[in-house]
């Protein structure tokens, strides 16, 4: 078996000719299946449309996850449209009774986050609106589907240099309701009402040698050491993965990260990735812009896959159809940066995906 180093595969792969649309007959082995062999899985992000059984690609959600995420319904704003109000899990529910009948495991996303909160949850505060408010919300969410979600983002993006708040935290209503100690309450809360659920914390930007980005790295860890040095539940790390050709990377910065996460003893996951390419992609034609997001998610992932702390990869949605970086600007209506095209046929991107997967020769000890 001819063995490519890593990267001449990436090369290699990125350049593999589109399939067309997949029949059932025709269909690789799924992402999933690929990223099992090496005690991972691989995910998307769904919405209950896309995993209703009448949903028009629920099929390919099926054959290429081990897990799914939901992409916003289990956000507090979903949940509880206004603050007070009874939370309506209808569409939530949907996605978990979707995922059991099709063998699915769910990452909950997210427990606590600045944006998409119920209305008038900006203006929180104090402590007490935390203990009427935010405990409760924490509690009930993680208690109705303690046995549905193996995986919680309990808390989202809590970093923020730009604001200037100590330890380089994020100046939310959460922030100001308890300072940083919200963070581990959070996961204490969580934990008591999920024991056997695996406690994350989430974050973006954080994979290029741009100093903004290392400054980023930086608040990470402190609270990540914060943390686990005061004993709080927190059990692993999601690194959201919205990558963008325009940036510089450097593999030795990010495995240092890597190293650090490590030697906290947490496990690491990839879990919203998807590239932006298309506010630089130079006149190039769209195969050509295909085989460079794929290639930026190679240089990635593949050094992520040589961490055994990585558990899995879970990109933000299958086809860039529904892509949310598509509603970001005008000149991101076209962008090129998932597994899969407008019509759902693979890119270069899940070659390169299955590649990696398949090549993978550091396992995640489960
Ligand atoms: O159509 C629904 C409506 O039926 C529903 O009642 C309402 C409830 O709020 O939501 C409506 O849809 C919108 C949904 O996307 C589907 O398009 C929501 O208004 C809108 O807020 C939601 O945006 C999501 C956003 O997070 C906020 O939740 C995006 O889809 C989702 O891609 C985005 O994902 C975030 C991650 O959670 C965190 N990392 C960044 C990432 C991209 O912003």
């Amino acid at each position: 078996m001819l063995l490519l180093d890593r990267r001449s595969l990436l090369t290699a792969c990125a350049g593999l000719p589109l399939a067309g649309p997949l029949s059932a007959a025709a269909r690789p082995v799924g992402l999933g299946e690929l990223a099992a062999r090496s005690g991972r899985y691989f995910g998307s992000a769904v919405t209950h449309l896309d995993v209703a059984d009448a949903g028009d690609h629920v099929r390919l959600f099926d054959a290429e996850c081990s897990v799914w995420v939901p992409a916003w319904e289990m956000k507090w704003g979903a949940l509880v449209a206004k603050l007070g109000a009874a939370p309506d899990y209808r569409a939530t529910d949907a996605i978990v009774a979707a995922a059991a009948r099709r063998g699915k495991r769910l990452r909950g996303h997210t427990l606590v986050w600045h944006e998409h909160l119920p209305a008038g949850a900006e203006g929180l505060s104090s402590q007490a609106d935390w203990q009427r408010f935010v405990a409760p919300h924490i509690a009930a969410v993680t208690g109705r589907y303690r046995d549905a979600i193996f995986e919680w983002d309990v808390v989202n993006e809590a970093i923020e240099p730009y604001d200037g708040a100590a330890n380089l935290m994020r100046r939310t209503p959460f922030y100001a309701m308890l300072g940083l100690d919200y963070v581990a309450e959070a996961f204490r809360l969580a934990a008591d009402a999920a024991p056997a659920a695996r406690l994350y914390l989430n974050d973006d930007h954080l994979y290029y040698a741009e100093d903004w980005q290392e400054r980023r790295r930086t608040g990470v860890l402190r609270l990540l050491e914060r943390l686990v040095g005061a004993g709080v539940p927190v059990h692993g790390f999601g690194m959201q993965g919205h990558l963008d050709t325009r940036l510089r990377f450097d593999e030795g910065i990010f495995r240092r990260f890597l190293a650090r996460l490590e030697d906290l003893g947490l496990t690491i996951a990839i879990t919203e990735l998807d590239v932006t390419e298309a506010p630089d992609a130079g006149g190039r034609s769209v195969a050509a812009r295909r085989r460079r997001a794929a290639a930026e998610a190679g240089k990635i992932v593949s050094v992520a896959l040589d961490s055994p702390a990585l558990t899995g990869v879970v990109t933000w949605g299958l086809s860039d159809a529904d892509s949310w970086l598509r509603r970001r600007s005008p000149d991101m209506a076209d962008n090129q940066g998932l597994p899969f095209d407008d019509a759902y046929r693979p890119t270069p991107m899940r070659d390169t995906l299955a590649s990696l997967f398949a090549s993978s020769r550091t396992p995640h000890p489960t």
